[in-house]
Formats: C-alpha cells, structure tokens, sequence
C-alpha cells in the first residue's frame, strides 16, 4: 500500500521505516528542511539500533522524504500523523501541530485517505481532526480518521515496532479498519516472521493480537498505558525508599513482588526515575484530560512527585557518599533518559548533572550516543567529554552511572578502580551487584540496596559513612 507519514521523528521515521520494511511504500513528510535532506541524503538524524540497516535497505526503493505535503500525500491510502505533542505551561498536550497537519491534509485531500493519528493524543482528538478537515475543504465522506497508538520506546524501537504486544485500532467504521488491518497484515497473519531477512527477533515470536476499538478507546489506550507505566516506576522507585531506610534489598522485593502473574516483573526496575519525551508529558497531558472531563485523577500528580523526588534522592546520596560537593571530579557514564536511545529530553540523567554542576562539581561525563545532543544543553563550563566510561573515570572522586546502557553493566572493575583517585561507585540503575562491587574494591551504592564498603583495603583515605556500613 501507499502511506504518508507525517512528522519523520523518533516515531514517524521508525514506523516509516518498518513499514517499508512491511512492503509498503511509504513517504516521510517533514517541514523541517535539514532533517530531510539528511534523511535524503543516507544519514539518520536518530540513534536506533537496526534503523541504520532499514534505511539502507529501503531508501530510494520503498521509502522516500519530502517536506512537500502535497507530493507526499499523493495517491497514499493511508496518512499517519506523527508529530509532536509536547506539554503546554498548563500540563495539557499541545495539538497545534497536530491541527497544522490536519488543515494541511484537508487541503491537498485527492481521494479517500485514512487519517491516523500516531502521535499520543488526548481523547477526542480524532473529532477535533475530522472538525478541522471538515472546516478546511475536505468532504464527509473523503476521509476518515482512526487513531493507531504507537507502544514503540526507543533504544529498542524498530523491533517494538515489528514484535509488538499488541497492535491498537482505534476506528470508528468498517473502511478505515479494512485500510488499518491491511497495513498491518504482515505482522498480524505472521507472514513477516517467515522471511529470512526480517529483523532479528525471537526465534519464535507470537503473532500480536490486534485490538480493534472504537477511537476514543484507543487514545485513552494510550494514555492510560503510559500513565499505569509511570506508576509502576514511581511505585517501585518508593518502595526502594523503604528498602534503604529499613537496610532491605529492593532486588530481593521485585522478585518476590513480580513473581505474581498479576503484577509481572517488567518495569519494577528502580533507578533515578523516568525521563524522555513520553512518560512526563502524558501523564500530565491524562491528568488533563481527568480534569477537563470532570475526574480527580491526583495520584498521577503523586506519580510525577515521586518521580521528582528520585532526582532529588540521587543527589543526596552522591553527597552522603562524598561529603562535600564543590570542586569533586565526577565521572558521569550516561546521560540520555536510557540507554539505547539518543535522546536526552527530559533526562532524569541529564537533570542529575545540571544539579550536580550547580554544586561546582567537576564532569567527565560519557554517553555512547547522546553526547552531541547533551552537549548543546549542558552549561559549557565545568564539563569535560570524554572518549568512553574509562577516559572518563581517569582521577574520578566518584563514578556515577546515571543511564542503563548494556555496556555501563560490563565494565572491566580492576582498569576502572585503578584509574579512579578513589574508588566510589554511585549507581542510578542498579546495574551491578553490590557484592561484586565490594570484592572488586569498590565503595558502591546502589538504589534501594544497602551500600557496601569495599572489601580488600583501599587506601582512600576516605571514611565511610555510617549509611554505607557493610552488611
Ligand atoms: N518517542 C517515543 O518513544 C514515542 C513513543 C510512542 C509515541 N510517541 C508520540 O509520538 C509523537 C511524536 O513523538 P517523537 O518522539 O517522534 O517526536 P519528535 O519531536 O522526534 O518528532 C516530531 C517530528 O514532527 C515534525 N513536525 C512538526 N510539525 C510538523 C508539521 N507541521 N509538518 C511536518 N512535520 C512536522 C518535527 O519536525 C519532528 O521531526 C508524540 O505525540 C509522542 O508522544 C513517542
């Protein structure tokens, strides 16, 4: 099939991209000229694991980039709305893109098309859509709009994409659902998981239930999703707080914990909180919508709280292990909201730093993707970027991991404690195990877990506070 996608982000390039891969023939529209003629000219203006490889395989064959709507909307059966739905100052979700790209749409219209909403929208957005079409030149019956939610997170996007859980249909009548059902038909019959140069994925993977909804369920789908995610963490993230006030091990707790089939293991992870462009927005953007249409939804505004509070947390932990802050060096390993991804918006990692850098404290940071990024948002002073986790470690008062990249957890301990002016571990994501550390020579705290000394001698000079005892 022909498809538009417009808005060629985080989103929209990952889902043009797999529906190319899909067999579609696919069009990424976007008004932001550079992007594009990076997009055209073979590089990709995002990190994301396999997207390299499908923008290799299918540009110039199945997948094109314009920032002219009109040419890309030509002959499509189906456009995706993909763009941006950042907060307002009040919390709610910004549609003005969405209805730029509406109005658009409405006034290049050459036949019937389904509008989709990709983007995370608050319900009632597909109305405001059709509304705006309606008001801007395209007649009843010229179109419809279905809303399509993506799950996809990034650092593991393009196989979120073509391995999904479930694929969510939100459509409103028989036509637009024939149109959405053929569009996903490779992955909901199997036949993808057949083909020998599909994405590594499992060996086996279950076909995705397609859950056909009406639209308004399917943006509630959406935003109650990320909302019930978020809570889990800010869930998790206190009972972590209860852990270290009673010397508890949160590790031990999530086992238990997630071994219910009711509850599950995923996402009882603790850490430094959650970041990125979805989880803060939407749950401001559902609380919203809970207020707008009557609800008293205040336990998302304790979600956010908690989730605040972790920063906070972190900060004070770094400062119980180093007592004083001012002029300490600080290696940072980590500094997109996780690992896998680029994307550094609305980092609890990059939040860390900044707070860190108010202390006058000294930054060798390292992230495998998102240094650029950073760079153009952290203060220029006080800063050093550094080559990979050990340049960055080199005459450290302490290492801080603040981000889960896989290569974070599989640091060589002995060339990293020698490098180190001391050997004081802060970890944010609880990526190694506290004893280990201890027997590696390393004073470690972790979140949720009673800090360890380090247990061979290490002439550090520094006393161990009480809080960091060995068990
Ligand atoms: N990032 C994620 O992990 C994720 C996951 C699921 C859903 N979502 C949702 O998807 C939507 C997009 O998120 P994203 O992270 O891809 O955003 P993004 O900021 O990476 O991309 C948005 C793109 O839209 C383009 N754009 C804006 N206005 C436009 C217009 N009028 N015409 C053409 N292009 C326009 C921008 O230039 C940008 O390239 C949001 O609603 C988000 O909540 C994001």
């Amino acid at each position: 099939m022909r498809l538009a996608i417009v808005g060629t982000g985080y989103v929209g390039l990952v889902a043009a991209a797999c529906f190319a891969e899909l067999g579609h023939e696919v069009t990424c529209i976007d008004n932001d000229d550079q992007k594009i003629q990076q997009l055209q000219a073979g590089d990709s203006p995002i990190y994301e694991e396999f997207l390299p490889e499908l923008l290799v395989r299918h540009r110039g064959q199945r997948l094109a980039f314009t920032t002219d709507l009109k040419q890309g909307l030509a002959g499509v059966a189906a456009v995706f709305i993909a763009v941006g739905t950042p907060a307002t100052e009040q919390g709610e979700a910004d549609m003005s893109y969405v209805e730029e790209v509406s109005r658009a749409v409405a006034q290049t219209l050459d036949g019937y098309k389904v509008v989709v909403e990709k983007s995370t929208v608050p319900v009632f957005t597909h109305d405001w859509i059709r509304r705006v079409m309606l008001l801007n030149g395209a007649t009843k019956g010229s179109f419809d709009v279905a809303s399509n939610p993506e799950f996809l997170r990034e650092g593991s996007a393009v196989q979120d994409f073509l391995y999904p859980d479930r694929i969510v249909l939100g459509v409103d009548n028989q036509r637009s659902s024939k149109v959405l059902r053929e569009i996903y038909e490779p992955l909901s019959s199997g036949r993808y998981y057949r083909q020998e140069t599909r994405v590594p994925g499992p060996a086996d993977p279950a076909l995705p239930r397609v859950i056909v909804a009406s639209a308004k369920s399917a943006e509630l789908i959406k935003h109650a999703s990320n909302a019930f995610l978020a809570t889990k963490i800010s869930f998790i993230n206190a009972v972590a707080g209860i852990c270290e006030a009673v010397g508890a091990d949160i590790q031990e707790v999530c086992a238990g914990i997630g071994a219910d089939s009711r509850i599950g293991r995923a996402f009882l992870n603790p850490g430094i909180g959650y970041g990125g462009s979805c989880f803060p927005k939407d749950l401001k953007a559902f609380h919203a919508v809970a207020r707008e249409n009557g609800c008293d939804f205040r336990m998302l505004e304790e979600v956010s709280r908690v989730n605040e509070e972790q920063i906070q947390r972190f900060v004070r932990k770094v400062k119980g292990a180093l007592w004083t802050l001012r002029g300490k060096k600080l290696a940072v390993l980590g500094l997109a909201f996780k690992g896998g991804t680029d994307d550094i918006r609305e980092s609890p990692a990059l939040a860390v730093a900044e707070m860190l850098l108010r202390e006058a404290c000294e930054l060798r940071v390292f992230d495998p993707a998102a240094m650029e990024r950073a760079h153009a948002r952290l203060p220029k002073q006080g800063v050093t970027y550094c080559e990979n986790a050990y340049d960055a470690a080199a005459g450290a008062d302490a290492l801080l991991i603040l981000t889960d990249w896989k290569e974070f957890a599989a640091l060589e301990l002995d060339r990293l404690r020698a490098l180190m002016a001391y050997p004081i571990v802060v970890d944010g994501r609880n990526l190694y195990d506290p004893t280990g550390m201890s027997a590696a020579g390393f004073i470690y705290y972790s979140v949720g877990r009673p800090a360890l000394a380090a247990r061979t001698r290490v002439e550090t000079g520094v006393r161990v506070p009480a809080a960091a005892r060995a068990k």
